[in-house]
């Protein structure tokens, strides 16, 4: 009994762990796998910003140019800086004692992260990293309290700090205007993120957009299979429906001269 009590306590710990990872609230995103666009951006921000410190090693080079429509040769050319091969997996150079002793922690392979972590959490934690003069690489996350990862994508959201800063007044889940003036009613509240103007090459809205790709293309790569798994699901559904016609029909025949 006490060691079934102690494997209970041990099967929920991974839950505290996470509830203790702060408790800010998430923004939602719907995430659309059709979006090949979408996901394609992803996929180059994935290659230009985070595959310098993450891998996505079950995953193949080959497979995401099939999937999201990249020719092999741009994939190549614009997408894998090393010397890897169309057929290889994702990986990385970085050596994990190293990333260690860098940051703290070794960043983790990607592939899977959206399937422990959700997609409203990976969008919230890449859009809250502020600048924190107390920590080693100056950045702090909103959502990953003390997060050994810097502020990689710093250049395009620009700088972010907590203060104070004007936000729209939202009465009934509308935001209000000046009734005369038509301009939004904001207030002041503080312990807020906010932008440093311009020090960004995004906008705000450039920016979300950016990382509902990168996020959608995580979501894709944690499960490849999704699609077309809907797909072939339709078709079972489809053909189980015109087989009941045939079932039936027969059924009747047989049972027929029984009465
Ligand atoms: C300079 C190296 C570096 C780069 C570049 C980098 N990261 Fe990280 N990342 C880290 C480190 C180190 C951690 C581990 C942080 C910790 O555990 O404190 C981490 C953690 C994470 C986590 C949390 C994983 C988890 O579940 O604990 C996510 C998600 C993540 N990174 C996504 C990204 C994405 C997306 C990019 C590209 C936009 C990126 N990272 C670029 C170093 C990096």
């Amino acid at each position: 009994m006490k060691k079934l009590f102690a494997a209970l306590v041990f099967a929920a710990l991974p839950a505290l762990a996470f509830g203790a990872a702060g408790n800010y609230p998430l923004d939602k995103v719907d995430i659309d796998l059709t979006d090949k666009a979408g996901m394609q951006d992803g996929a180059r921000t994935f290659a230009n910003y985070c595959m310098g410190c993450h891998s996505a090693q079950y995953q193949r080079y080959e497979r995401v140019a099939d999937d999201l429509g990249i020719p092999h040769e741009l994939m190549l050319d614009n997408l894998v800086f090393n010397d890897a091969k169309i057929g290889d997996h994702m990986k990385i150079g970085m050596k994990v004692e190293d990333a260690k002793v860098w940051f703290g922690a070794a960043p983790p392979d990607l592939t899977l992260v959206a399937r422990v972590r959700g997609t409203d959490w990976l969008y919230t934690y890449l859009r809250t990293f502020y600048d924190d003069p107390t920590r080693p690489l100056g950045a702090n996350n909103m959502v990953f309290p003390n997060v050994g990862m810097p502020n990689v994508l710093v250049d395009l959201q620009g700088r972010q700090y907590i203060g104070c800063k004007q936000v729209q007044v939202v009465e009934g889940g509308k935001r209000q205007f000046d009734p005369l003036t038509g301009t939004p009613i904001t207030h002041e509240a503080c312990d807020q993120l906010a932008i440093e103007p311009k020090s960004g090459t995004l906008n705000e809205e450039e920016f979300d957009t950016k990382i509902k790709n990168l996020v959608t293309f995580l979501a894709y790569s944690a499960n490849p299979v999704k699609l077309e798994s809907q797909r072939v699901g339709t078709y079972v559904l489809l053909y189980l429906a015109f087989f009941f016609v045939f079932a039936y029909l027969l059924k009747r025949e047989y049972w027929k001269d029984v009465h």
